[in-house]
């Protein structure tokens, strides 16, 4: 069965899709993304996700290439065609194809390309486990709440950290405090059961998947603080997890080869994973 990619405005097989050669996307980066998790058929989170993609769009000045209505059909119909259980669409939308020039076209049109991928939930032993960060210093702009598909610090701080043998990346700012992950946000929790995690300004990616988790803690009762914490604070931490789209809560148990807590999964950590599990499957925790 073919996999299918939608291309401005046409359903192709995934292995035939492709752009022009100028495309903006392609030349300079310019455009943006969004990544929708979808878990056992279901897209989670949807409209907050083309909330996201809105706001990137139009802080970039750059048009919904087609309308929410339309954009949530093509989803539907990708995850029928593509036969999506677990794992993810990807939406891609860049200023379109024009003679490269640094200036925005003046004729151009969005270009929307979407995708579905298929992917495994991670494995008891991952969750059992926790999995490991690596720190590196935050080299990237001071937009990084636009989801922009100019992602090369983000990549050169994850291969630096697979190669460390770690599965993610925590930058680091100029003043010591951990940003987020390369494609993730970071997350502690303090001695005292506080869940802290780094507030939303320009510094940051706001992940749909952390905006969730701070309702589902709240209803759940956690104390919380959003605020920037340091890398001192995060290995000294009791217990600490990343969130994505692609990972939902996952427990970080070592920074830069040192263990987290007592070096397993927390607690709190792993009753947040369920909680937000619970939630965006129809549970009632966090109405
Ligand atoms: N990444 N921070 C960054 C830099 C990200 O790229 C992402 C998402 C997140 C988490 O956001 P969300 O919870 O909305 O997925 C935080 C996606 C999954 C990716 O690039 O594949």
């Amino acid at each position: 069965m073919p996999r299918f990619a939608y291309v401005n405005g046409q359903f192709v097989p995934h292995q035939d899709a492709s752009i022009h050669i100028e495309d903006r996307g392609y030349q300079f980066a310019d455009g943006v993304y969004e990544v929708t998790p979808i878990l056992k058929g279901t897209l989670i989170d949807e409209d907050p996700h083309l909330d996201r993609l809105e706001r990137s769009l139009r802080e970039l000045r750059i048009d919904m290439p087609m309308s929410r209505a339309a954009i949530k059909l093509v989803s539907a119909e990708l995850m029928r065609r593509n036969r999506l259980t677990n794992g993810f669409i990807y939406i891609q939308v860049t200023r379109g194809v024009a003679p490269r020039d640094h200036k925005f076209p003046k004729a151009a049109k969005p270009a929307l390309v979407m995708t579905t991928r298929q992917t495994r939930l991670p494995s008891e032993k991952v969750l059992n486990e926790g999995v490991g960060v690596a720190t590196s210093p935050d080299i990237r702009w001071q937009r990084c709440d636009i989801k922009s598909v100019s992602l090369l610090p983000n990549i050169l701080a994850k291969q630096q950290a697979v190669e460390a043998g770690a599965y993610e990346a925590w930058m680091v700012d100029a003043e010591g405090r951990v940003t987020e992950g390369s494609s993730t946000n970071a997350w502690i929790v303090t001695g005292d059961n506080k869940l802290v995690t780094r507030n939303a300004t320009n510094s940051i990616l706001n992940g749909i998947t952390r905006m969730t988790l701070l309702k589902v803690a709240a209803a759940e009762g956690v104390t919380l603080e959003e605020r920037p914490f340091t890398l001192e604070e995060a290995k000294t931490a009791k217990e600490a997890f990343l969130t994505s789209s692609s990972n939902f809560v996952m427990p970080v148990t070592r920074i830069d080869d040192q263990p987290v807590g007592n070096g397993h999964p927390g607690l709190l950590t792993m009753r947040l994973r369920e909680g937000y599990l619970d939630f965006v499957q129809g549970g009632e925790t966090a109405h």
